[in-house]
């Protein structure tokens, strides 16, 4: 068998032993309200950006200019906890019941092994998918950074192949994706299906189209007065990467924030990957997705 980085397969993906016993307990206890908010992703697509975003659209209105806005002074990690790291961790069943509507929560746990509450209700999933080649080279960067000496240290290579066999923390990729993705052809109302790479290109209107499907879209006068602008930059790579918080807080144990802004770009992959691992992946990429490959922006 080959060396895995401590992951088991549970329910058909692939997660750590600490995991496995904080999803059990939230998919047990969680009860879902229709006004939840929940944003949806595979580690280092880009989920800390999208709790960002989210919560300063959702939030908008509490903060009559930036310079109160709770992003300045939290890490997104912090304002829209993980189920499975924050909430649930160790066994714990939090009372969630009272938290201000809508409440905003994120989980990397696929869809089909959210709780039956949620995949029930009304409430609202906002899911970002980015190309796995720079996924798997964010990845590579970040587990070097945590966990040095705590799981074998495997090389780029050998966490290559693995990566293609579907095994990373919270894959298969291919089947991550493809859940959500199915269900946001099927309920469009209750997945909003992103791109990393489409905010990237055109953040204005991906933040436009995201505020419309959580019923609180911009107003005319919101547009004409800059509002989504002073959003988008308090959300930026580099505002954040600037913070106090983000230089010296640890916003998820053992995690340092400052390693969750590295280069917050497309195609770095490049610097990376050596020919027969585009071949690789291009290949794992067709034959797992098929005609869905299309939702994986990678240029070539
Ligand atoms: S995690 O641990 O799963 O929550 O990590 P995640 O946030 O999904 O992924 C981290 C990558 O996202 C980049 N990042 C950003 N890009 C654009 N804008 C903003 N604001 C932003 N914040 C974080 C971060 O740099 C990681 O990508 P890489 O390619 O490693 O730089």
């Amino acid at each position: 068998g080959w060396r895995t980085p401590y992951l088991y397969l549970y329910q058909g993906f692939w997660c750590q032993p600490a995991e496995i016993q904080a999803i059990s307990t939230f998919q047990k206890h969680f009860q879902a309200k229709n006004s939840d908010i929940v944003v949806a992703s595979i580690p280092k697509s880009g989920t800390t950006w999208l709790k960002a975003l989210t919560f300063a659209i959702v939030n908008r209105h509490r903060f009559a200019s930036s310079k109160n806005h709770s992003l300045l002074t939290f890490n997104p990690h912090d304002l829209v906890p993980f189920f499975e790291y924050k909430l649930y961790e160790k066994n714990q069943v939090p009372d969630l019941s009272n938290l201000p509507e809508p409440r905003l929560f994120s989980t990397h746990v696929p869809f089909p092994s959210l709780p039956s509450s949620m995949k029930k209700s009304n409430c609202k999933i906002v899911y970002i998918c980015r190309n796995p080649f720079d996924t798997f080279v964010s990845s590579w960067h970040f587990s070097n950074k945590i966990k040095p000496g705590s799981s074998p240290q495997l090389t780029l290579e050998e966490t290559f192949e693995l990566y293609c066999k579907g095994v990373v923390g919270f894959g298969p990729f291919w089947t991550h994706m493809l859940g959500y993705w199915k269900e946001s052809l099927e309920r469009p109302n209750k997945v909003l299906f992103l791109t990393y790479e489409d905010l990237k290109r055109d953040i204005y209107s991906h933040l436009k189209r995201m505020a419309k499907f959580l019923d609180c879209p911009f107003t005319l006068e919101e547009e004409r007065g800059g509002v989504i602008e002073e959003l988008i930059e308090l959300c930026s790579f580099e505002k954040m990467k600037e913070l106090e918080v983000n230089k010296s807080g640890k916003s998820i144990k053992n995690f340092e924030n400052k390693n969750l802004f590295r280069k917050g770009e497309i195609g770095d992959w490049v610097n990376h990957f050596s020919p027969w691992m585009v071949e690789k992946l291009s290949k794992v990429i067709e034959e797992k997705l098929g005609e869905s490959s299309s939702i994986i922006n990678v240029t070539i």
